[in-house]
């Protein structure tokens, strides 16, 4: 059932982008397992045909969003951002729309609708874990997010953390009130592995936390060979994959991790639930995540305190009435995801990537961020940052003046961005299934403008925002009245 990938998958669009007849710089042979996708991506015919029609990317709702510029000029909305918060797959969209004329209460009550969500919840569990390659016995909890799943697992740890210092702010800090460990993280991954390897054997550590793909780089590490050297030592490994997920299939079984978090905002699938997948004797035993209803077997009173008998995972961490529609959403992401996401989707990704990259490398002044020199894959993200040019001011003219959505600030990795920009801010750039040829393109174009002559546009810097000056785009379009404040993320300052 699995295969081992060792070079970049090609899919429709290399035929169409110089630079993707070649993996982007991968100098290190990629050891992620890959699983046989389960569903075919093909329809079965009993015409003879020459060649099969690739299996098309799933469509996104929101492309070619109309935005408007400062000149006056409305463009399709080129969002590069995707790594922030992904828009919804239509599938998804379509199939919480489906559900909202039975959304009811869950676990809760004998009425049709009632029991409709509580077997869509459920059901989205073995999605979700089928999905993720899960084991028979894992199990599957569902959150707000990858950092409420960090944070629930963080309370089940029966030991030490050990963690990189190039790890997103959730990874690096759900363990802060336990005992744990920051390791720096080498230039080249083969001493990284060296370094963990070390670690592990000289300290007895119970979980090592580690990123499946960096939120700067798009880095990957080989997880594999990462939870080998972890269970060696006797180290359980938890698998940060809000990035990896939307892009390359995880498959905990494949791999032998222990537990992956996921987002359902970064997987298509916008409804406010993530999860936390993984073995069960930890999070059965722990202290719930949440004191409350549903979470119980029985409760009693006795000598004027509560008594409860708690109930095993998952339920023991979902105390409060579950979010069905988001745990339906994430469902519905894996579906419409399955069949794309070994092959169609990283190969559109590379060879979008790999445009990006060389687009960029031309600019002068420009200059990328990586972390180790001879990572084995990358998912589609690009930082850099350019000469002369605060990262927030380019942000804010690509998109006053170009309509491109990125992000800018230190991505809520401030030690990693310490490290490679000296605590400068960058720019991100992230693609995904609905980006385009024409959207990269635009990207370079308007970077390489702004690298060269700077923004056409007035700018001005309140608080460390930049705001164009004047700024006469309608950023009410919803008619409710919101005041816009400055574009940015606090998250990245
Ligand atoms: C690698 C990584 N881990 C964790 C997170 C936290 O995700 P969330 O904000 O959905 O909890 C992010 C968010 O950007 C991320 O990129």
């Amino acid at each position: 059932m699995s295969d081992v990938r060792t070079q970049a998958v090609r899919g429709p669009l290399c035929t169409e982008a110089p630079g993707c007849t070649a993996a982007e710089e991968p100098t290190r042979t990629a050891t992620t397992t890959i699983r046989a996708t389960a569903t075919s991506t093909t329809t079965p015919t009993t015409t003879p045909t020459r060649t099969q029609a690739p299996t098309p990317l799933p469509e996104l709702v929101g492309t070619g969003l109309p935005v408007p510029l400062v000149d006056g000029r409305t463009v399709p909305y080129a969002n590069l951002d995707l790594a922030a918060s992904a828009p919804a797959l239509r599938a998804v969209a379509d199939h919480v729309a489906e559900l909202l004329p039975y959304y009811s209460s869950v676990h809760r009550g004998a009425g049709y609708a009632s029991q409709v969500c509580t077997s869509v919840l459920e059901g989205a569990r073995e999605t979700v874990a089928r999905f993720v390659g899960a084991r028979a016995d894992d199990v599957v909890v569902f959150t707000r997010n990858t950092t409420d799943a960090l944070n629930l697992l963080a309370g089940a740890v029966p030991g030490a953390t050990l963690c990189l210092d190039v790890e997103h702010h959730a990874t690096l800090l759900a363990w802060r009130d336990t005992d744990h460990r920051v390791l720096r993280a080498p230039d080249t991954v083969d001493e990284t592995l060296e370094l963990l390897r070390d670690a592990l054997t000289a300290e007895p550590t119970a979980l090592l936390a580690v990123t499946g793909a960096s939120n700067v780089t798009g880095e990957i590490l080989p997880i594999d060979e990462i939870c080998a050297i972890a269970h060696a030592a006797g180290t359980r490994v938890v698998l940060d994959a809000a990035q990896l997920a939307p892009h390359r299939r995880v498959d905990i079984a494949a791999s032998g991790v222990d537990y992956v978090v996921l987002s359902g905002h970064k997987l298509y699938a916008p409804y406010g639930a993530g999860a936390l997948i993984g073995r069960r004797d930890w999070l059965d035993v722990a202290t719930p995540y949440l004191a409350g209803g549903g979470a119980v077997r029985s409760v009693g009173v006795a000598d004027r305190t509560a008594e409860v008998s708690w109930a095993p995972a998952p339920h023991r961490h979902e105390a409060g009435t579950p979010n069905v529609l988001g745990a339906a959403a994430i469902a519905a992401a894996c579906r419409a995801l399955d069949p794309v996401i070994d092959e169609v989707a990283p190969a559109h990704e590379r060879a979008l990537l790999a445009r990006l990259v060389d687009g960029l490398s031309g600019i002068t002044g420009v200059r990328p961020l990586r972390i180790w020199a001879d990572a084995p894959d990358r998912v589609a993200v690009a930082s850099f940052t350019v000469a002369d040019v605060p990262a927030g001011l380019v942000a804010t003219a690509l998109s006053a003046e170009h309509g491109i959505g990125v992000r800018d600030g230190r991505f809520c990795a401030h030690p990693l961005l310490a490290r490679l920009a000296g605590g400068a801010d960058a720019v991100r750039v992230s693609l995904g299934l609905n980006t385009t040829v024409e959207d990269v393109d635009g990207l370079v174009a308007a970077v390489r403008a702004i690298a060269t002559s700077g923004p056409e546009w007035d700018y001005r810097e309140v608080d460390g925002r930049w705001t164009p000056t004047p700024d006469p785009r309608d950023l009410d379009p919803l008619r409710l009245g919101a005041v816009a404040g400055p574009g940015g993320a606090a998250c990245g300052h």
